[in-house]
């Protein structure tokens, strides 16, 4: 028996509908709309009651291949559709294996902790040890313990921030010596740097910043004799502005040494003739120093008959600026980027 016509209608209908399903849920409806049990195909299998007994075989057969046709078109569909959805993934995460990277923008160091560093590093290479301290200091530290009590004029040098009577933010490193020594127990030897932030109460312009930046150094032991204090120096004006540096010792006064020295380097740019560097004397001055004053070391519980001394106090800003030829302390602070980036741009040139 021929397929009826409802049926091969059907068929033809059922191939369109599974033709025109372009996703996978669309594909779904279209099967239960002819496969379902309230389906197309199934309605024409309750036909069957209607029809003469030696029909009905015939006639189910018939629908059974209408059936397995659809059944097999829909599985094919789903097979394309499953295609083209991998086929658009693939092509939607394709990556370009040639594409050039983005560039990843990473920092360089600050121009002073570069400076802090490489001080650090000489005097590691001679064998001193770092010690941090405190930047809220007691005034026993910041001032008595390093020879400067309550009434000394001198502490006017450093104007500072108080934060009680007794406490305030500390004016140099130097307290890290007196903390040091105390902790030794009268028993050397002492050999340190002691770099950190320290803070004066002074109105902020092109040289001067309320927080700035020291490095103390202090060497006690049996026998340091001023000589030990200016072949140390020499080669730190060497290792910071070339080989062919030299120093220059002045008289000068700090509570906590005796004798005290301004430190001169020799001027880097001109080589001692004169310029605008060194403001035409041929020599800058890089630091204060000198030896450890007997009161200092007793008082911190060393026997000034038995141990001396040496110490040294230097800012790493002005060495930075000197070095670098930045004419403004306060741009090591605002962390301005265009500022910071220059030193990024000379680092990847290899200069520094
Ligand atoms: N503390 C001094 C200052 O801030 C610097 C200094 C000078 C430190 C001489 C020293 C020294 O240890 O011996 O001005």
């Amino acid at each position: 028996m021929a397929q009826t016509e409802a049926m091969s209608e059907l068929k033809q209908q059922a191939l369109v509908d599974i033709n025109e399903a372009n996703n996978e849920k669309e594909l779904q409806d279209v099967k239960v709309k002819y496969l379902g049990k309230k389906g197309s195909v199934t309605g024409l299998m309750k036909h069957m009651k209607d029809l003469p007994k030696e029909e009905k075989p015939a006639y189910g057969q018939q629908v059974n291949e209408v059936r397995q046709t659809i059944e097999q078109e829909i599985e094919e569909r789903q097979t394309v559709l499953a295609k083209e959805k991998l086929d658009k993934q693939l092509e939607s995460e394709t990556i370009d294996v040639t594409l050039p990277s983005r560039r990843i923008d990473i920092g360089a160091k600050h121009p002073l902790t570069r400076t802090v560093e490489e001080i650090e590093d000489l005097f590691l290479g001679l064998g001193y040890e770092i010690v941090d301290g405190y930047e809220v200091e007691e005034d026993y530290y910041n001032f008595e313990a390093l020879n400067l009590p309550k009434s000394h004029p001198a502490r006017d040098m450093q104007d500072s921030f108080y934060i009680t009577d007794e406490i305030l933010m500390r004016t140099h490193t130097s307290p890290v010596q007196a903390r040091t020594m105390e902790k030794r127990n009268g028993q050397g030897p002492v050999k340190i740097i002691c770099p950190g932030k320290v803070y004066r109460r002074d109105s902020d312009d092109a040289t001067h910043s309320h927080q700035f930046t020291q490095i103390e150094g202090l060497v006690v032991d049996k026998g340091i004799k001023m000589s030990d204090l200016k072949g140390t120096l020499a080669l730190l004006a060497k290792q910071l502005f070339g080989e062919d540096r030299e120093i220059r010792l002045r008289p000068s006064y700090f509570p906590f040494t005796e004798p005290s020295v301004e430190v001169d380097v020799s001027c880097f740019k001109c080589n001692g003739k004169g310029c605008n560097v060194c403001k035409q004397t041929g020599w800058i001055e890089i630091l204060g120093a000198g030896m450890v004053h007997p009161n200092v070391l007793r008082m911190a519980g060393f026997d000034p008959e038995v141990y001396s001394g040496f110490a040294f106090g230097l800012g790493p800003d002005r060495i930075a600026m000197l070095k670098y030829g930045i004419e403004d302390i306060r741009h090591f602070y605002t962390n301005d980027v265009r500022f910071l980036n220059q030193f990024k741009a000379v680092e990847d040139r290899g200069e520094i």
